[in-house]
């Protein structure tokens, strides 16, 4: 089974390398690219010649590597137009601030600004992951230039901050490989849900008996996870509220963690107000136990196992879908079932108790801790099944669902 996304199947990426030390995290970036499904051209500066070497990156990207706009291997000896004509997308990383400079005067001595230059900008997008010290970064004229650059068309990725190769701490390192693979992916997803605000519940939650037990579920987030990362790139603005997992944060989103079931009730209901869009995909523990014991509960010798109380849990879902907001149709709400056996009927059942106008049917024992699942989809107009993939293209189709529903969408 396939579990990496091929996000950027059919895609040619012109991946050009600037002088800089983070010329060595371009080695991997291009592999990262190549795994997702791209094509990798590499074009290479004289000063990123310095850092690595042209084999190593051809031998990564399986094609010889350009670096002169006089490499007589075109035919038409206009290497400038044809590289930057069959691109779907040119991203230079590392970027230094001497090409930013170069490229906001437009000037076009050696290959790459000239193919930067030459490009088709209507239809060959140009991303930037700058890298450089972070007196560079910071000085007056590299802002005013990536300015510049971003009015002229490019779309500038962030920087990441810490430890540089020169010894000092601060702003300018380069975005790290798979930080720019998520954000070259996600710069290609549609953007189906822009202007949306979409809160996300995920995880499981942990319902303390005493402070070394408690009672939680196999869920691990990883579906919420893929929603919040898949609804970021389709432009919404993301809230993830999630239970105890142990997940990196999707690039872009805003997360909140929360321990219990009433925790996790407060901070969806804090976030609700602002949401257009909630998606409830959190194991939510039915009960909690009735009172939270400050000492471990110890064997006492006597054989007779500790009696324990629960009390029922707040259904966060049907306390958002009841609220006022998605009653009137201001809040699209999502929820989903786990369930063992009769997914169909237990779907449909359950999206009519608890009031919504979509809810995604899953099988637990088949989808906890997986890299992939299956979902099956139940509206007011029947059923649609969405076959296995990885979680993360079937958060991406589920995506497409919602925003599809959104348009007209008011609440009975
Ligand atoms: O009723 P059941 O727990 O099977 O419903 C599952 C759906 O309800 C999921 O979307 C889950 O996130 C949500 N839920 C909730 N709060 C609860 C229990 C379930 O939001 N206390």
């Amino acid at each position: 089974m396939q579990h990496v996304t091929q996000d950027l199947s059919g895609k040619h990426i012109l991946l050009g390398l600037t002088g800089g030390i983070a010329c060595y995290k371009s080695a991997e970036l291009c592999r990262l690219f190549i795994k997702a499904g791209a094509t990798v051209q590499v074009v290479m500066t004289e000063a990123a010649e310095q850092f690595i070497t042209p084999v190593t990156m051809q031998a990564l990207s399986g094609r010889p590597v350009y670096g002169s706009q006089w490499d007589a291997r075109e035919p038409n000896a206009m290497p400038h137009i044809n590289l930057s004509r069959e691109a779907d997308a040119i991203v230079l990383a590392p970027a230094s601030a001497d090409f930013i400079a170069r490229l906001v005067q437009g000037r076009s001595d050696e290959l790459l600004s000239l193919l930067c230059l030459a490009r088709p900008a209507d239809r060959v997008p140009l991303l930037l992951a700058p890298a450089m010290n972070r007196e560079m970064w910071s000085h007056p004229a590299t802002q005013r230039n990536l300015m510049q650059v971003a009015a002229d068309g490019a779309h500038v990725l962030g920087v990441g901050s810490g430890w540089q190769a020169c010894g000092e701490t601060g702003d300018g390192r380069m975005l790290e490989p798979a930080q720019l693979l998520d954000d070259v992916t996600a710069f290609f997803q549609p953007k189906l849900l822009a202007g949306q605000h979409v809160l996300v519940t995920a995880g499981p939650t942990f319902e303390a008996l005493d402070p070394i037990r408690g009672i939680t579920n196999h869920s691990s987030g990883k579906m919420g996870f893929s929603i919040a990362r898949a609804a970021r790139d389709a432009g919404a603005e993301v809230t993830l509220v999630a239970g105890p997992v142990h997940l990196p944060t999707p690039r872009g989103v805003a997360r909140i963690d929360v321990t219990s079931a009433a925790e996790m009730l407060d901070a969806t209901l804090m976030a609700a107000p602002r949401a257009t869009v909630f998606i409830a995909t959190a194991a939510v523990a039915d009960w909690r136990p009735a009172a939270h014991s400050a000492h471990k509960i110890k064997k006492d010798g006597s054989g007779q196992p500790p009696v324990l109380h629960f009390v029922e849990n707040t259904d966060i879902l049907l306390t958002v879908a009841q609220s006022a907001r998605a009653q009137s149709g201001k809040l699209f709400c999502v929820g989903f079932a786990a369930e063992s056996e009769n997914l169909v009927e237990h779907a449909k059942a359950k999206r009519e108790r608890k009031g919504i106008p979509l809810l995604v049917g899953n099988i637990g024992p088949l989808t906890f801790g997986q890299d992939d699942n299956a979902l099956l989809l139940v509206d007011a107009n029947g059923l649609r099944e969405l076959p296995r993939a990885p979680k993360l293209a079937l958060a991406r189709e589920l995506v497409t669902e919602i925003a599809a529903r959104l348009p007209g969408w008011s609440a009975r």
